[in-house]
């Protein structure tokens, strides 16, 4: 079965690391059909669009999108990523954000392997609040944080699924409830509410800032991690630093219910100071497209990418892209 992919290879090295992917993928026998979409930073400038309404339904009927890396330096930061990113986020409804660790953090020397699923649709990056008098010393701002029942539900749905699935069987949910009492209350009171129904899981609490010193210095005890968007942005980026570095953190924006392509991207952003030098690591582009075949059911080619990703390998983008594509050929 032939698999319909949008590629968005976007600004920076995105395109290199991308390339990449598809390299390792189609090396792995995966067939796919691959259709490119200048988008980014770079195709801003040229003619103003980000991701308009009509660009957005051309990519909905593709079975998933692979994304590399959107920034530019000429465009104010902010204008992309909310334009493109967060818009495809919220409009094609990619409700998870599926990011797995696996290493040995600095100073560990044990292996650990969890998995951090970050609401990816509400939360502080609704965009909800204003500001006024801005620039006067009487300046006022605020920004808000929504969730929803639905919001929250479904992604604690996903997150107990996923942990019922695993060989640990163990959640722990991550918020700030002794301060953010009003969304703390919504998200603890479902998580115990849902953990009911998964008696064979067993379950945690932690509070955000203690969650990062575990990340650092006792990664081992988790397993999945359930936790709000904007937690979940940060501690991934702290999963990805005590996980052998950001060029190695893939990422998984998910649909689960597939009404729509969902979109795999690095965590790593367009890296403008070392584009065109085929210098950039494409391993978390090719972790990335291994989450991608995980969702379109071609497990068995994902578990060899990421087998074939396990030592790691040096050189430039493309020596590494080919070292890997060779492994997971065999
Ligand atoms: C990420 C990124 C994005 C986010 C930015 C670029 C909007 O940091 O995917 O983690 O905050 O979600
Ligand atoms: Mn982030």
């Amino acid at each position: 079965m032939t698999h319909n992919i949008a590629v968005i290879g976007g600004d920076g090295i995105g395109p290199d690391v991308t390339a990449e992917a598809i390299k390792v993928v189609r090396a792995a026998g995966v067939d796919i059909a691959t259709k490119e979409f200048h988008l980014g930073g770079a195709r801003y400038l040229e003619d103003g669009e980000i991701l308009s309404d009509a660009t957005l339904d051309e990519l909905r009927p593709f079975d998933c999108i692979l994304l590399g890396a959107v920034g530019h330096p000429d465009v104010k930061p902010g204008v992309i990523e909310r334009g493109l990113l967060l818009k495809m986020r919220f409009d094609l409804d990619l409700y998870i954000n599926q990011r797995p660790f696996l290493g040995t953090a600095p100073g560990s020397d044990t292996e650990h392997n969890f998995v951090v699923i970050r609401e990816n649709t509400e939360g502080p990056y609704v965009g909800e609040g204003g500001a006024m008098r801005i620039g006067t010393p009487y300046e006022v701002a605020t920004q808000g944080s929504v969730n929803t029942r639905m919001g929250v539900e479904r992604c604690i749905r996903y997150a107990f699924d996923l942990a019922a699935s695993r060989e640990r069987q163990h959640l722990t949910l991550v918020h700030k409830t002794n301060v953010l009492s009003f969304a703390g209350t919504l998200w603890e009171r479902t998580f115990n509410e849902v953990a009911a129904e998964y008696p064979q899981v067993g379950t945690a609490y932690n509070h955000v800032d203690a969650a990062c010193i575990y990340f650092v210095q006792d990664p081992h005890r988790y397993d999945v991690i359930v936790t709000d968007n904007l937690f979940g942005d940060i501690l991934t980026d702290l999963g990805g630093a005590v996980s052998g570095g950001i060029g190695l953190a893939s990422s998984a924006n998910l649909n689960p219910t597939r009404t729509g392509p969902s979109m795999f991207e690095p965590v790593h952003g367009s890296a403008p100071d070392i584009t065109g030098q085929n210098k950039a690591n494409p391993t978390a582009a090719i972790l990335s497209a291994a989450l991608m075949l995980d969702f379109l059911e071609e497990g068995s080619a994902a578990d060899r990418i990421r087998a074939a990703c396990a030592d790691p390998v040096t050189g430039s983008t493309t020596d590494v892209g080919d070292v890997i594509a060779e492994r997971v050929g065999h």
